[in-house]
């Protein structure tokens, strides 16, 4: 997902007290904080995020201390680094209260300098109940809204377990469109049932209320999931492979002619617009995780860390409150893990990656020949300045392609 300079607006307001005057933007390394929100209204039965449902009130005040006691902490670890993206992800971060998200951002601006033109994303579901916090947020610093449409279709939301109908969902987009400059939204195709031509006219709606951006993933069955249960008792019947890969070639084909090609293997925009925050991971980047099951990768003493959180929010709590932070994995990546995370996010992106950067994380160049058969078989091209790129052909063959390179 992404690095927008040009479309990024300026960030937020709240967080500018002061004594924690906003920076301006001076380094060019980008440094991405993501916040996890774990909690949401139900569990959608395709989904396997870190979710929870709890039916005593959230207690917020005592979360917010959690996490800014986190951010505290991460950033002690490391110091001084730029802000440029922050996301808070879910769960469902549309049922924090905006004062909530106000007081994790107002943190993290405290632990470190933010950039002039940071993007902060907030990921929101599209109820009606939830539309009315949108300008709370807004004031609250928040300038990227990422909405899970999720489909444009009474029916098919019923069948995802959705608890918002296919009109909410557009008044909430027309809600996001008067708050926010920027706001995306995701949908998820290739559901049970769905055809070529009914993905297309779905999708040309969908481009009709989309401004800059569109998240578009193929429904998968997931392990440990109520669809993975009802998918093994043939009970939910998934497009075959060659259905699924007509629908993905509907999808690069109306979105690239209306102006949103794939920067990514299921993120589309218009040039500019691609989503800073999820750049910083697809590019390899810096950045830091903080709440519950959130995961972060950090330079530390010339190593990179891969880090990750307590899963269970309540054990979370009890484990920040103890010592101050969630951190169950910390681990130094070798050079080999690095070089193999590189291949495996940087060939997501249109943009693919850089070889030499490859050979400088892993001590060994990408042999020549692989990389002879994968452009002989169409899925891979290399630029005159040497970037290796996944061609649309070779983007539903993504694994077979990482594997082919990594060996
Ligand atoms: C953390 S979730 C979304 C945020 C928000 N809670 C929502 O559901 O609207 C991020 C996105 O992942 C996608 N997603 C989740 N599970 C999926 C699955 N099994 N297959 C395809 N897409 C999935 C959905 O489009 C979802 O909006
Ligand atoms: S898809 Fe979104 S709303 Fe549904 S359970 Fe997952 S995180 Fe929660």
């Amino acid at each position: 997902m992404a690095a927008e300079g040009s479309h990024a607006r300026p960030g937020r307001d709240a967080a500018v007290t002061a004594s924690h005057p906003m920076r301006p933007s001076t380094a060019h390394t980008a440094f991405g904080v993501y916040v996890h929100w774990p909690f949401c209204l139900s569990k959608c039965p395709y989904c396997d995020f870190n979710s929870h449902v709890r039916h005593a009130p959230i207690d917020e005040e005592r979360y917010v201390r959690a996490f800014v006691r986190e951010i505290e902490t991460t950033a002690a670890r490391v110091p001084g680094r730029e802000v440029t993206s922050i996301f808070l992800g879910g769960g469902t971060p549309s049922l924090m209260a905006p004062r909530t998200v106000g007081a994790i951002l107002d943190a993290i601006a405290r632990h470190w300098p933010v950039a002039r033109d940071v993007e902060v994303t907030l990921e929101a579901n599209p109820t009606s109940v939830e539309a009315t916090r949108f300008r709370g947020y807004r004031a609250a610093g928040v300038n990227r809204v990422s909405l899970g449409v999720q489909a444009l279709d009474d029916a098919a939301l019923k069948g995802l377990g959705r608890l918002h109908t296919a009109q909410e969902a557009r008044d909430a987009v027309a809600i996001a469109r008067a708050a926010f400059e920027r706001y995306s939204f995701d949908l998820i195709y290739a559901r049970p049932d769905q055809t070529p031509r009914m993905w297309r006219d779905e999708l040309e709606l969908a481009i009709a209320e989309a401004a800059e951006h569109l998240s578009l993933y193929q429904l998968t069955i997931e392990p440990g999931t109520p669809f993975f249960g009802l998918h093994a008792a043939g009970k939910l019947k998934t497009p075959d492979e060659a259905a699924a890969r007509a629908l993905y070639d509907v999808t690069q084909e109306v979105c690239a002619a209306h102006g949103l090609p794939a920067y990514e293997i299921s993120n589309h925009a218009r040039p500019g617009a691609e989503c800073r925050h999820n750049l910083v991971y697809w590019r390899g980047q810096e950045y830091a995780g903080v709440g519950p099951g959130a995961h972060g990768r950090l330079d530390i003493g010339g190593a990179r860390h891969a880090t990750a959180t307590e899963k269970r929010p309540e054990s979370w709590l009890m484990r920040v409150e103890a010592q101050g932070h969630g951190v169950v994995t910390d681990e130094r990546l070798n050079s080999e893990e690095r070089a193999d995370e590189y291949l495996l996010m940087g060939l997501r992106l249109a943009e693919g990656i850089d070889p030499r950067r490859y050979a400088a994380l892993s001590g060994r160049a990408l042999d020549p020949r692989r990389i002879a058969m994968l452009c002989d078989e169409g899925a891979i091209t290399v630029d005159p300045d040497g970037r290796v790129r996944v061609t649309m052909a070779g983007f539903p063959l993504l694994d077979a392609v990482v594997a082919d390179l990594a060996a």
